[in-house]
């Protein structure tokens, strides 16, 4: 089910993002005794880590017991300030007592990014107990501008997989590779959350959520869970062209 939250500003949905992670992270513990979440890049998210890392929000999660993946990567090495790994690192990794051993990086610098994608793969399966189709307990994601997420971008090939879990993807508007998971993938979560902030995604949101379908230009589009929920944190600028009717109250 579709759920659209629009906040005043960006600390309410910062806060609001930061309560649905840890109401999931509790429920997911109690119901199968792990947490399983994909991190996104990004501006939002970052300021969603420092809030995770921090008290009200630190103490009540059972940090041992959550296994953090990423659900894209850039070719950069895991210290590079580009790296979605590293400002999850920075922002929560460092300051939380997260097992290293449940910290799962993509390690998109490799030479062949279809290999590093194959073993992502093979690390999300191994983790899963084996599981043809892993089901994430949550999955974060952001909306870019051109309608891209995680990175799935428009007009690329990752668009049209149907078949694997993570793949390589050639991003020709910046001469590089990418490392993402796909539409495949994250539609199987059990809960996705959407971080979207800013004017310039206004347009965008509108077309995703309420034009018509269109994903090799809206790849956002590809994301419906098919036995799950897709939360949209939104804040106001961006909710500019977002009817009133279509907003879930509080
Ligand atoms: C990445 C992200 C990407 C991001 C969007 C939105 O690696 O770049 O995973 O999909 O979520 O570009 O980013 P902002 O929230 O910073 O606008």
């Amino acid at each position: 089910m579709r759920h659209i939250h629009v906040f005043p500003d960006t600390q309410s949905l910062e806060r609001d993002a930061a309560d649905l992670f840890v109401e999931r992270a509790r429920a997911s513990i109690a119901d199968h005794g792990a947490f399983t979440v994909a991190l996104s890049g990004g501006s939002t998210p970052k300021r969603l880590f420092a809030l995770l890392a921090a008290d009200p929000y630190r103490s009540q999660l059972g940090w041992e017991k959550i296994q953090f993946f990423w659900g894209d990567e850039r070719s950069v090495a895991p210290d590079h300030a580009d790296s979605n790994y590293h400002m999850a690192s920075e922002a929560l990794l460092s300051r939380v007592p997260a097992p290293p051993e449940h910290v799962h990086r993509i390690e998109a610098e490799k030479p062949d990014p279809a290999a590093a994608a194959a073993e992502y793969a093979a690390t999300i399966v191994s983790v899963f107990g084996g599981a043809e189709l892993p089901r994430f307990d949550l999955i974060l994601l952001g909306m870019g501008p051109d309608g891209h997420t995680a990175s799935l971008f428009p007009a690329t090939t990752a668009l049209h997989e149907h078949k694997a879990l993570v793949v390589a993807n050639r991003v020709e508007k910046f001469h590089t590779w990418r490392v993402t998971m796909t539409a495949r993938l994250i539609n199987n979560a059990a809960s996705i959350a959407f971080l979207v902030e800013g004017e310039e995604k206004a347009e965008p949101l509108r077309e995703v959520l309420f034009g018509p379908y269109q994903p090799e230009l809206y790849p956002s589009q590809l994301i419906h869970p098919s036995n799950g929920d897709c939360h949209w944190f939104v804040d106001e600028p961006a909710a500019r062209l977002i009817p009133h009717s279509e907003r879930t109250s509080a």
